[in-house]
């Protein structure tokens, strides 16, 4: 009894969620969309089912081995033309339902594309296990988290440079894989101003489940400061004595592969705003202490990271380094 209540509460768990991250909750044309062609096959899908076990359940029961049947043979029976023609009728018109929305659906996402204002265009491209967010007409760029204005289609640029992924927002709908060597857009709009969640879908490695990423829709104002922002950011060096021990070895240890400036691209993941940022790598709450031992050998906490562990570096230069991030501004 302990078992079955134990695996109910977990199937609810399971089923229910405990995240937020919300898959049957859209908050943009294209996910309203898949809501509903997912509703109306789900409810054709039933209906058949229904149906179809009925009459198994009944037949079975009916046609029960007695010991009277068992001496009946029964006659030969030769095709039914009413019968056949009934259940090759029903499953055409079972599909035509569920095709009409769907074509309908299918072109009315390609007029979000072509309607209004040119839709804001954001490279994304996927790498083990993070995502470099590009604004290429703003000269912006992002690990891990994009800003979007509401109600205005936004065109991801999906690309990827190594494995693939493949970029999924639940609530703002759709869900496309990253390539190497080549692009693919996903338009898709915000509705609603709000933070939506998003996560790699598709198995490329060790760390696959922490290539998780955040989408801010705000609203157009605040997305005009957000860019001014970002830009014109020149954050002045009020650096303590420890962060400016930090920055120096930051700049010999780590610059290769890191920028911290929005306007820098890099191999690796752009480091601005991590002060901000609520996890090290997606895994590791952002703390001095979670950034030292990140640093110190972060493939033990993320694993087949690219990022290489630093053995040589003492505890002085760990701490100086995590003073140094935990001040760097964008
Ligand atoms: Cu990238 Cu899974």
């Amino acid at each position: 009894m302990k078992l079955l209540s134990l695996s109910v509460l977990l199937t609810v768990l399971f089923l229910t969620g405990c995240s937020s991250f919300k898959v049957l909750d859209p908050k943009g044309t294209v996910a309203d969309l898949q809501l509903n062609l997912f509703q109306l096959s789900t409810v054709i899908m039933l209906l058949v089912f229904f149906v179809v076990f009925s009459i198994f359940v009944y037949f079975t029961w009916k046609y029960r081995e007695t010991p009277e049947r068992r001496q009946i043979i029964p006659p030969y029976v030769k095709g039914n033309k009413k019968l056949e023609v009934t259940w090759t009728v029903i499953p055409i018109l079972l599909l035509v339902i569920l095709a009409i929305p769907t074509i309908k659906g299918t072109f009315s996402l390609e007029e979000l594309k072509a309607n209004g204002e040119d839709p804001l265009v954001i490279q994304v491209t996927g790498h083990q296990y993070w995502w470099e967010v590009h604004y290429p007409e703003q000269g912006i760029t992002l690990t891990n988290e994009a800003y979007i204005p509401v109600n205005r289609p936004v065109a991801f640029q999906l690309t990827s440079a190594d494995v693939i992924h493949s970029f999924w927002m639940p609530r703002l709908g759709g869900k496309k894989d990253l390539i190497p060597g080549k692009t693919n857009t996903l338009t898709l709009n915000a509705s609603k101003q709000g933070e939506y969640k998003g996560q790699c879908a598709e198995l490329c490695g060790a760390s696959h489940s922490y290539m998780r990423f955040q989408v801010h829709a705000v609203g157009d104002r605040e997305f005009t400061k957000w860019i001014e922002k970002e830009t014109n950011g020149e954050a002045a060096d009020q650096l303590t004595p420890t962060a400016k021990e930090g920055k120096k070895l930051f700049i010999s240890n780590c610059l290769t592969c890191h920028a911290i400036s929005p306007a820098e691209r890099s191999k690796g993941p752009n480091l601005s705003g991590i002060s901000d940022k609520e996890r090290i790598g997606n895994v590791l709450l952002n703390s001095d202490e979670n950034m030292e031992r990140w640093i110190r050998d972060p493939s033990s906490i993320k694993p087949d990271v690219n990022m290489p562990p630093f053995p040589d570096l003492t505890e002085e230069d760990l701490n100086a380094l995590s003073t140094y991030l935990s001040q760097l501004e964008e």
